[in-house]
């Protein structure tokens, strides 16, 4: 994660009622992937209309109150979490970080009877270990609850209530209380993950960076002919059923002393009925496919559980041979997909390998998916648009198409290019020889 910005330190200004901790805006900053952030900045301005967002390294930074805090949570698909800024200073000992964390009134937010849990991350920091920093911040909670009331409180690694990141850049640490607790691409549906399931966040990402919104107009219906687990055509259903991503899941912040008042859970249930009242049928068909009847076993299951199965046409077979689903002829397709690479997912189907042997012979699913496009999806009078999720840079060469956009994404430590192919007539690029930009 990337610190945010420098800052002034917002450190709960209670005389003893907790909820003076979210009375007033307070500064949060929400880490996302690289890359990632101008399309969180833009989704915030969405969900929190007129808020200054500022897009950083890694996230962004913004200042709200409770009811945008709620409302980030309920409503992000980019964000990983919702991360509020309770102190910061310039640091050079382990022990500057005990004095900052004392800065705090923990009392503010959680009794000796909660858990508590601290975790590290680090850019350029001169400290040696981040598990002594770690430990200091967790000391100085600690001491200060049992100075006040006599008891210490737990910690908890697996699952606190009070969940503390500290961030230490090269002279100045930063502390935030995460108010997500388990990160916000676990929309709380996916039982069943498949092989290589993408990040809800990250497949969320892909439709931002296409612009598909779930609308004839923004994208037109959409198709996943690898659909694995389902995790895109899930998204994209959704997003055009308006379902809020954390509709079916809990927060850290509700076991929060500052969240847990009944105004404050009043606040969070209206909230949540708003978002139910705003879910509606898709206006654009969805479609998913897979060559592996298990896979689609399981996308089916994780639809239902998202409450967007009546939103998807779930079918079986080899993304070589199915043909383009059909659709009015208005209305354009946007193809998205991040395909089977041959490591840890092996291509199935027609281009499948025969044998262990054959593994290290070039596979010709690349080329062969593209001649299949360029007969299938090439005829339709809207046009389609294929959005490839690779690590493989040379992609467009080996399925001589040309890219119209190259999105750079991170799926998890590995770095992707999403690829805009345009399917009309004459999307085939010319071949040549040497390497892919
Ligand atoms: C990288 S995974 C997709 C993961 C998916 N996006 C998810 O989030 O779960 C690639 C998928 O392609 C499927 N696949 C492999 N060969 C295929 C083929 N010829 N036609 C269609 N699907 C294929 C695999 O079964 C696998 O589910």
């Amino acid at each position: 994660m990337s610190a945010p910005g420098r800052s002034q330190a917002l450190i709960p200004q209670h005389a003893g009622s907790p909820v003076s901790a979210v009375s007033a805006a307070q500064r949060l900053f929400l880490p996302c992937a690289a890359g990632v952030e101008a399309l969180l900045r833009d989704e915030i301005d969405g969900l929190l209309k007129g808020v200054p967002v500022e897009a950083q390294r890694g996230g962004v930074t913004l200042s709200t109150d409770a009811t945008g805090l709620m409302a980030l949570n309920l409503g992000s698909r980019l964000a990983q979490r919702v991360l509020i800024e309770v102190a910061s200073a310039e640091y050079r000992h382990e022990d500057d970080l005990y004095a900052l964390a004392r800065r705090v009134d923990w009392s503010a937010w959680i009794t000796p009877r909660h858990t508590l849990r601290v975790d590290t991350t680090a850019q350029r920091s001169p400290l040696r270990s981040l598990n002594f920093a770690a430990l200091r911040v967790k000391d100085a909670v600690c001491d200060q609850l049992r100075e006040q009331s006599g008891v210490r409180p737990d910690v908890d690694t697996r699952a606190p209530d009070l969940q503390l990141l500290l961030h230490l850049a090269a002279t100045r640490a930063t502390l935030y209380v995460d108010a997500s607790g388990e990160s916000l691409f676990k929309r709380g549906w996916r039982e069943d993950k498949g092989d290589a399931p993408l990040k809800e966040t990250l497949a969320a990402a892909m439709l931002a960076a296409a612009g598909w919104r779930g609308t004839p107009e923004a994208g037109g219906a959409l198709h996943d002919p690898c659909c694995g687990s389902g995790t895109i055509a899930i998204e994209a259903a959704q997003i055009a059923c308006g379902i809020a991503p954390g509709l079916k899941r809990r927060f850290a912040f509700e076991r929060l002393l500052p969240y847990a008042t009944p105004d404050m859970r009043a606040l969070m249930q209206r909230l949540k009925s708003q978002a139910h009242s705003r879910v509606h049928a898709p206006a654009v068909p969805i479609s998913a496919s897979d060559v592996s009847f298990r896979m689609l076993d399981f996308a089916r299951r994780n639809a239902q559980r998202a409450g967007v199965a009546h939103a998807i046409d779930f079918h079986g077979g080899d993304a070589l041979e199915r043909p383009a689903p059909s659709l009015p002829g208005e209305l354009p397709g946007t193809l998205m997909l991040n395909p089977p690479y041959g490591e840890r997912i092996q291509i199935a189907g027609k281009a499948a390998r025969p044998s262990a042997e054959d593994r290290d012979t070039p596979n010709d699913f690349f080329p062969r998916l593209a001649t299949h496009w360029k007969r299938a999806y090439t005829q339709h009078p809207a046009g389609w648009t294929a959005w490839v999720l690779s690590p493989d840079m040379k992609l467009p060469g080996a399925m001589r198409l040309k890219a119209s956009l190259r999105v750079p994404m991170w799926n998890g430590p590995i770095e992707c290019r999403l690829f805009r192919f345009e399917l009309v007539a004459g999307s085939a690029r010319t071949p040549r020889v040497g390497p892919e930009a």
